[in-house]
């Protein structure tokens, strides 16, 4: 594999071989705190046209980690502002020598154009485009799904997993969507009508439009920020209303079986899609899901660009 573009493109020996190579470098580096050679004599660009926190300081550590040389990219304050093209950008980047792009952009697609246009040399790993997928937020929930839920299993079959709220604008959905199928998990789409795809009817999933139906379950309910960002007219009446219909709350949370976990890819808006203290509470994995996706995006940068040498 040269390039990670969509998890639809990862058989599920791929998929269990990315999460086993991650436990493994869990355990060599004591959950990402130690650095490996791995990648010395490497270069990997960052190339960030849309704003990031986690995706984008976790693929920096992920790379430094593991010896990397890293260069990162806003496309605020480079020459994306003066008009430069993807592919001129992408053609810079290539003249400078880069062994991975590891890119987010707004426009679905963005990530695939990188890796088969014929401008790169290097492997591309998709951070992130518009409402299409983001791959490693997905091994990454993988990875504390599989940690909580099923330690000594490759796969999730038996698990119930709830996925809830702005699917339509939500990459992080349409990818964890089909990694769970591969995985073997049932997985129950919620969300007003007004916010869920057309065809997801086609996609590996249950779709409802109750949330209190399905609380009793779910062994993992993830909630999806609200992207009033990509919104361009009214989806929902109220953000009132849309909480009260499909927020989690306190009472909410109660109704899920006790070994059930609380999971958000964030940023979150707190009390909208999840109240302060539901994402605060013990059952919740939300800063978990955030040091898991560094570990995994350590894993896929190895598997990518580490050649054959070994992890250990
Ligand atoms: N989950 C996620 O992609 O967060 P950022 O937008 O902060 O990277």
């Amino acid at each position: 594999m040269k390039h990670l573009i969509s998890v639809q493109e990862l058989s599920r020996e791929d998929t269990v071989g990315i999460l086993d190579t991650a436990i493994e470098l869990n355990r060599v580096t004591d959950g990402g705190t130690k650095m490996l050679p791995t990648l010395r004599g490497r270069t990997v660009v960052n190339l960030f046209y849309e704003d990031s926190t986690r995706t984008r300081l976790s693929f920096e550590r992920a790379a430094k980690r593991l010896s990397a040389d890293v260069v990162t990219f806003s496309a605020k304050g480079s020459s994306v502002s003066k008009g430069e093209s993807l592919k001129d950008t992408a053609l810079t980047l290539n003249a400078m020598g880069a062994d991975m792009i590891v890119v987010r952009h707004p426009a679905p697609g963005a990530a695939h154009r990188l890796a088969h246009a014929g401008w790169l040399e290097s492997s591309v790993l998709n951070a992130g485009d518009g409402k299409h997928e983001h791959p490693t937020q997905a091994l990454g929930d993988a990875f504390t799904l599989r940690a909580h839920l099923r330690p000594e299993a490759t796969d999730f079959a038996g698990l119930t997993i709830g996925i809830v709220g702005d699917v339509l604008h939500s990459r992080v959905a349409r990818s964890n969507i089909f990694l769970l199928g591969i995985l073997g998990a049932k997985v129950v789409v919620i969300g007003p009508p007004t916010l869920l795809p057309v065809g997801i009817e086609n996609w590996p999933c249950e779709v409802s439009y109750s949330l209190d139906a399905h609380l009793p379950e779910l062994d993992a309910i993830m909630m999806l920020r609200v992207q009033q960002e990509r919104m361009n007219g009214t989806f929902f009446p109220s953000e009132l209303e849309y909480s009260r219909t499909f927020g989690l709350n306190r009472k909410r949370a109660k109704k899920l079986p006790e070994h059930a976990i609380v999971m958000h890819p964030g940023p979150m808006n707190r009390g909208v899609e999840i109240t302060a203290e539901v994402a605060d509470s013990a059952r919740s994995v939300i800063t978990e899901q955030v040091a898991n996706g560094l570990i995994v995006r350590m894993a896929c940068m190895y598997l990518l660009i580490g050649g054959d040498v070994s992890v250990a």
